[in-house]
């Protein structure tokens, strides 16, 4: 995964915030959002954020 890439191009948000944000315990989406603040402008994003959320979590899971 590429930390750098944006998922989120209103609020900036990064894959890499995300990640860290589901590593640091918040793993529900809508406390992701509130916290992070993505989402909150055009919302174009939300759907694809879904998605990387639970891809995010599945390959924390797979981790050792
Ligand atoms: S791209 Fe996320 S709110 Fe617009």
């Amino acid at each position: 995964m590429d930390r750098k890439k944006e998922a989120c191009h209103c609020k900036n948000i990064t894959y890499g915030m995300i990640e860290d944000a589901i590593k640091s315990g918040i793993t529900s989406f809508d406390e992701l959002q509130e916290k992070l603040r993505f989402g909150t402008s055009c919302g174009q994003c939300r759907e694809f954020i879904q998605y990387l959320v639970r891809d995010i979590k599945e390959e924390l899971e797979k981790a050792p």
